[in-house]
């Protein structure tokens, strides 16, 4: 939530800062906003609710003469604390208008501080949490121990703050550096030739360096356009605390190529995402081969030790949590517990020593499942991190880590990100059945080599594109879609109604099949449009013919049954009104192939009712908010 950006260098600091926005900006799209130390001295600032366009559209028409200058900052919000609106846009200002600050995350005691600044006459002229912040570095630095010193004034007032933060602050008396700040949510400082960056995520800068590093807890930066020095909040050095990266992916991942929205193209890039995931993860030897989870750092041991499993996630990463029992119960018969990230420590789950927690984070940095991680190591439970965002607060908190190679992703609807998640489940799932010897080596190569097959066949999934964007139009306009599955069926059916609901702001629901007489399917009226996910007939039948049972029930009732079902099933033909038709696979593999209907169903409904694809309302791809 929130991006933010920084640069001091050699370039036009406000190019560089608009560019890093619009990359940023599915972190949070309510207001955009910059500042550049202009080399008269002067802070020039402009910020406009709405989209970044808005503030392009301010830029171009007031001049950008003001702007001129090599160091600046950048902010694109999610709205936490106060209105979407123009005096709420971040950079905020302190009274002398030479100090900035923008701001991702909360200042949980802003109450206690805001009243204390107007004790001290200073009138406030936002209602965010963020502009307590510029005005205690602005009266820090203008009276006080601190006086004149703008580093360690902003080092005290970072000592004071409570909640989640990433502060940067720049001072127009001191154009040649600025510090940033982290607590609980990201920062990440580019270190180029002759220009460094801080921000939000690395595809801020990107396009200018891949040489990155990561900040930890409590750790503060100065940038200056030829060093960096990260301290604690209290100033000492902490360079051997840092970690150093080379970011592997390059600006045109970053980029659209050539599609029209993020989402479509991370909709093909599914295929990759799910080998890429696979890659190193198995190696071959005489009893068959051994899954071999390269940055996991619990031993074998510890896996034969586990005796439950919880998954802990937000979202579609918890539908991906769903998935994952299915696969871990089966081969590995401990019992596994999924639940949403949000309400996992209030209920005071059983956890030890026993327990391995499965934590699922696209981002690594979603409040809710970090919380939920800290809450499972107090507890001391073992902690495994699924995440695609290389050193995130989440892995960096968790025992072991299983990264998804699925590269940025952009759009704010998770596609490739969940199918990578899911394969990774399989993973784990497969490496504990290893080292507790619930499946023989080759049972576990067998599995293995039908994970590596399914790329090919999600290649196939993506030519029913045409026939489900056909569908999607028609079906544009309809107030209500229900979604239905049994067994993995049923995570998959939660998937589509969620990527439907958050896309194109329709009422979708998903229920496990069984469940439909139990209430829903008062629902069914005559032409209410049901996608059904069949499972493999070459399953278990008891699934499938319980499934095609329902499928009759609701047609009966006057449903448009549109059903996705395996390539050559034909007993469901006569009850299909709409028929997607997926290649075959193993039924714990099949939702690697039948989500992805739906998420091109959702997009194209989206399109089609006028909204934007990759930046729903409301929504912020990375949720730092509990
Ligand atoms: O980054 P995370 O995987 O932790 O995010 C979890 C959810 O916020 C995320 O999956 C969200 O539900 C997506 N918008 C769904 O498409």
């Amino acid at each position: 939530m929130c991006g933010i950006v920084g640069y001091v260098g050699y370039r036009d600091a406000l190019v560089v800062v608009v560019d890093a926005l619009r990359r940023m900006e599915y972190r949070g799209y309510d207001s955009a906003g910059v500042a550049i130390l202009g080399e008269s001295g002067v802070l020039a600032v402009e910020r406009k609710a709405g989209r970044l366009a808005n503030l392009e559209a301010e830029l171009a028409e007031s001049g950008t003469d003001r702007f001129v200058g090599t160091t600046g900052m950048g902010h694109t919000r999610w709205a936490t604390h106060g209105a979407p609106t123009d005096r709420n846009a971040h950079p905020h200002r302190d009274i002398t208008e030479k100090v900035a600050v923008v701001h991702n995350g909360i200042i949980e005691n802003f109450v206690p501080l805001r009243k204390e600044l107007e004790a001290a006459g200073v009138e406030l002229l936002s209602d965010t949490d963020t502009e307590v912040a510029v005005h205690l570095v602005g009266l820090a630095y203008a009276a006080g121990p601190t006086a004149g010193d703008f580093v360690a004034s902003a080092l005290a007032v970072l000592r004071r703050l409570e909640g989640a933060f990433t502060l940067v602050f720049t001072h127009a008396d001191h154009p040649d550096l600025i510090i940033a700040a982290r607590r609980s949510t990201p920062l990440v400082v580019g270190v180029g030739e002759g220009e460094m960056f801080v921000a939000s995520d690395v595809t801020a800068f990107i396009e200018h360096t891949r040489e990155a590093v990561e900040l930890g807890q409590d750790q503060a930066v100065v940038i200056t356009a030829n060093s960096y020095s990260v301290t604690d909040f209290d100033g000492n050095e902490v360079g051997g605390k840092t970690r150093p990266f080379t970011i592997d992916w390059d600006l045109a991942a970053a980029e659209k190529g050539g599609h029209d929205y993020f989402m479509l193209k991370e909709i093909e890039e599914q295929p990759a995402g799910v080998a890429d995931t696979l890659i190193g993860h198995f190696t071959q030897d005489e009893a068959g081969g051994r899954i071999v989870l390269d940055e996991q750092r619990l031993a074998d041991q510890e896996l034969r030790e586990f005796d439950k499993v919880f998954v802990v996630a937000c979202g579609s990463s918890y539908h991906a949590g769903l998935l994952a029992k299915y696969a871990i119960e089966h081969w590995t018969r401990l019992p596994v517990e999924v639940e949403l990230a949000s309400e996992f420590r209030y209920r005071d789950p059983v956890l030890d020593r026993s327990t391995l927690v499965v934590a699922i984070s696209q981002s690594g940095e979603t409040a809710d499942t970090l919380e939920a991680v800290r809450h499972a190591k107090e507890q001391k439970a073992r902690v495994l991190a699924i995440c695609n965002t290389n050193g995130a607060q989440i892995p960096r908190e968790s025992d072991a880590v299983l990264y998804t190679r699925t590269g940025p992703e952009i759009g704010v609807a998770s596609t490739k990100a969940f199918l990578a998640q899911v394969t990774a489940n399989y993973l784990v799932g497969l490496a504990l059945a290893q080292a507790r010897g619930t499946k023989y080596p080759d049972e576990v190569a067998r599995e293995f080599a039908e994970l590596e097959a399914m790329p090919k066949l999600v290649e196939r999934v993506l030519e029913t594109g045409p026939q489900v964007r056909a569908l999607a139009r028609q079906l544009a306009h309809v107030p209500t879609v229900l979604f239905l599955g049994r067994h993995v069926g049923y995570p998959v059916a939660l998937e589509g109604a969620l990527k439907l609901k958050e896309l194109a702001y329709m009422h979708a629901e998903g229920f496990a099949a069984g469940e439909l007489k139990h209430g829903p399917i008062a629902l069914i009226e005559d032409g209410l449009p049901v996608i059904v996910v069949m499972p493999s007939p070459k399953g278990r039948a008891v699934l499938h013919s319980k499934l095609l049972s329902n499928i009759r029930e609701i047609q009966a009732r006057g449903a448009r049954t549109i059903v996705i079902a395996e390539e050559g099933d034909d007993t469901v033909r006569p009850f299909a009104d709409d028929l997607i038709e997926i290649p075959s696979a193993p039924t714990l593999f099949q939702p690697l192939l039948s989500t992805v209907p739906l998420q091109i169903f959702a997009a194209e409904v989206a399109q089609a009712r006028g909204y934007d694809v990759d930046k729903p309302r409301n929504l912020a791809k990375s949720v730092t908010v509990e």
